[in-house]
């Protein structure tokens, strides 16, 4: 895997050639990074597919500079295009119906009627696409695994078959975008993100979809975030043998999502958190308490999701 680093003149340039050959880049977004292939190229969509083992039933997020690259791929109404005027560039995807005719690989929907788009706010991200056009990008974990948030995460379990790693430091939010979609005129949360419904609620009645099945959202089905440790949730002191991953003052935490309880900073840090356990070595490994209110609701939910053992299945 060739290293970029989005510092050096040419990085960037160099990245959009591979994409455009049909090739997969490692690329920095402000929620995690993801692993990107040309979203009209058969060749650059069905290489992630490949490179992350994701089965072809679950559909790609599409990035796009914004409402007007967005346009030309999906039909936009009223609601649709009011929480892009508010909250694009930035992290909510929206899932919108497909345009007939659009230069999308047909892999990307992987046969659902409905698009998944997204516009980054992140500079290096938004070059790229300027040069590429549209940007079809998973997060870029392996199998089951937390989502990267740094270049870090990448170099140590590197995704196989991948050309390049486009590095540009730690990722400013640390959770994925909110997925939502529009259903008569109401919002409905398809997975709790870095948007909270009460930002969303400003705009449309909202409702978070809490049963799995019936998510919209293959990739909501399947057990996800999980780091190699074993994971205990809600424990709020440290305890002999295991990693503790504190929140809010602790004396003897191994790793500190935010002293101050501050649950922009804890998201940030938290699959950076996961992986240092597992850098770490650690069998088990402990979380304290998040309150669940606010962007704690999408912390927990990756919380759960890491934790849940039992049936091993595929990753999102
Ligand atoms: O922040 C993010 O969203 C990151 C960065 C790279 O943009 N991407 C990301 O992608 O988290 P991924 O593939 O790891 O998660 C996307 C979620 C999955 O649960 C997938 O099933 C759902 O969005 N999704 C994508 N396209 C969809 C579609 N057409 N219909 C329904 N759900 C869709
Ligand atoms: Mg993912």
């Amino acid at each position: 895997m060739e290293y970029l680093d989005a510092c050096d003149a040419g990085a960037c340039l160099r990245a959009a050639n591979l994409l455009s050959w049909g090739k997969n880049v490692v690329v920095p977004s402000e929620t995690v990074y993801g692993l990107a292939g040309l979203a009209r190229s058969d060749l650059g969509v069905a290489g992630i597919f490949k490179a992350k083992k994701r089965p072809s039933d679950n559909p790609l997020i599409v990035h796009v500079l914004g409402k007007n690259m967005a346009q030309e791929l999906a039909h936009i109404e009223g609601l649709a295009e009011r929480l892009m005027d508010h909250f694009w560039p930035g992290p909510l995807t929206i899932l919108l119906p497909k345009k007939e005719g659009a230069a999308l690989s047909s892999l990307v929907t992987a046969g659902l009627p409905q698009l998944a788009l997204r516009a980054p706010s992140h500079p290096i991200f938004r070059e790229l696409i300027a040069m590429t056009g549209p940007l079809a990008a998973p997060s870029a974990n392996p199998s089951g695994a937390p989502s990267p948030t740094r270049p870090e995460h990448i170099l140590a379990n590197p995704p196989s078959g991948v050309d390049a790693l486009l590095a540009a430091g730690p990722c400013a939010c640390g959770l994925e975008s909110t997925v939502v979609g529009i259903e008569h005129g109401h919002i409905i949360i398809h997975r709790p993100g870095m948007i909270t419904s009460e930002a969303l609620s400003a705009h449309a009645p909202t409702t978070i979809l809490r049963d799995k099945e019936q998510s919209a959202s293959p990739g909501l089905r399947h057990r996800h975030y999980a780091p190699k440790a074993n994971l205990i949730l809600n424990q709020p002191k440290p305890v002999q043998g295991q990693f503790h991953i504190a929140f809010g003052p602790s004396a003897h935490a191994d790793f500190q999502l935010s002293a101050s309880g501050d649950l922009a900073e804890a998201a940030q840090r938290l699959f950076h958190g996961l992986m240092e356990a597992d850098r770490m070595g650690a069998k088990m490994a402990s979380v304290a308490p998040i309150p669940n209110e606010g962007l704690g609701i999408a912390i927990n939910e990756r919380l759960q999701r890491a934790a849940a053992g039992g049936i091993v299945d595929v990753e999102s």
